[in-house]
């Protein structure tokens, strides 16, 4: 055959493979998203596979551990007692609670690390929904978004002063990040960050995590707030906004079902861009690969490549530690 054209050739060993290789992963690309309970037990997650719920007197040695495996920052998801969970949501912005602890005990041991704060209600209201709940007269619900922001804005604050380094609202409300720098610079925290989950979607793949901290919704679902999977116009006018109201990161979430939004935003701002490999992304492969059905390694290795691929600058991933150390290996 006659052909001056054969792509092969920059195939043809691993040398040549690496040298033309468009993306790479490295340690520094990833947050680990970490679960935190009161008291002094680590527990097994049973809706997650291989992930702990640390307790706070283990967290921080598991914090020291994902610095030496070169993870920079790590994002909090508390499971709250129900006996501090009120349809208020009032333990959310308790300075004493369990994430303010937290954050102080992981800052004074390793004080380097990015700490990033999750700013949503759903794990300490009763009703499980990111915002508060008004209860209508024929049973079914309605999630309050001005009154939701306000509280909204006292969690960050509380986050602020025990020393978060990125708030990360991932309520949905409209208007929040705009009342959140506002709330953050007049209270003179205009160092502290926001990484808003812009395209955040009304997704099943969510399921897992609720198990994680006991958060499912106990009415309704969150369709009125969380976008529909079935549109991409809608992210590019949620990330525009949320950029122009002052973030300083967006956040598409799920990420590998939303490669196609990851990309559509990365044409649509300057704004770094996180992609958050969710709960439901991490057990398809947990399970396929416990099966012996799919090479674990090889898949998670390519779930996170296409996820970068895709523009996301950023990638949270429950695999994130295993994976750092992969790659230092
Ligand atoms: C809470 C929150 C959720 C996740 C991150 N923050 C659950 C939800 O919105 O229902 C999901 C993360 C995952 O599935 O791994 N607002």
């Amino acid at each position: 055959m006659h052909l001056p054209i054969r792509p092969r050739r920059n195939r043809k060993s691993a040398a040549i493979r690496a040298l033309v290789r468009e993306t790479t992963l490295t340690a520094a690309d990833f947050v680990q998203p970490l679960f935190v309970q009161e008291g002094t037990q680590n527990d097994a997650i049973v809706s997650m596979p291989g992930v702990t719920r640390w307790s706070e007197n283990s967290i921080v040695a598991e914090v020291r551990e994902l610095a030496a495996c070169g993870i920079q920052a790590i994002v909090l998801f508390p499971k709250i007692d129900d006996a501090l969970k009120t349809s208020d949501a009032a333990e959310c912005y308790n300075d004493h609670g369990l994430i303010p602890r937290v954050i102080r005990a992981i800052k004074q041991a390793c004080p380097e690390m990015c700490v990033i704060t999750d700013v949503a209600l759903d794990p300490y209201n009763t009703d499980g929904h990111d915002g508060l709940v008004e209860k209508l007269a024929d049973g079914s619900v309605k999630i309050a978004n001005d009154a939701t922001v306000e509280i909204l804005c006292r969690q960050a604050l509380c986050h602020a002063r025990a020393g978060a380094d990125i708030v990360s609202p991932s309520d949905m409300m409209d208007g929040r990040v705009a009342a959140l720098r506002a709330a953050l610079d007049a209270a003179q925290w205009e160092e502290v960050s926001i990484l808003s989950y812009s395209a955040k979607y009304a997704s099943a793949f969510y399921g897992p995590f609720r198990g994680a901290l006991d958060s499912a919704p106990k009415a309704g679902d969150k369709k009125t707030y969380k976008m529909d999977p079935a549109n991409a116009r809608e992210a590019i006018r949620e990330i525009l906004l949320d950029e122009a109201q002052g973030a300083d990161m967006l956040m598409v979430k799920p990420a590998g079902a939303y490669l196609d939004i990851i990309a559509k935003v990365r044409e649509n701002t300057t704004l770094p861009i996180a992609a958050y490999q969710v709960s439901g992304e991490y057990l398809m492969i947990q399970s396929a690969s416990a099966a012996g059905w799919l090479d674990r390694k090889a898949v998670i290795l390519e779930s996170l490549i296409a996820i970068k691929r895709a523009g996301a600058d950023i990638i949270l991933s429950y695999f994130a530690k295993e994976v750092a150390q992969w790659l230092r290996a």
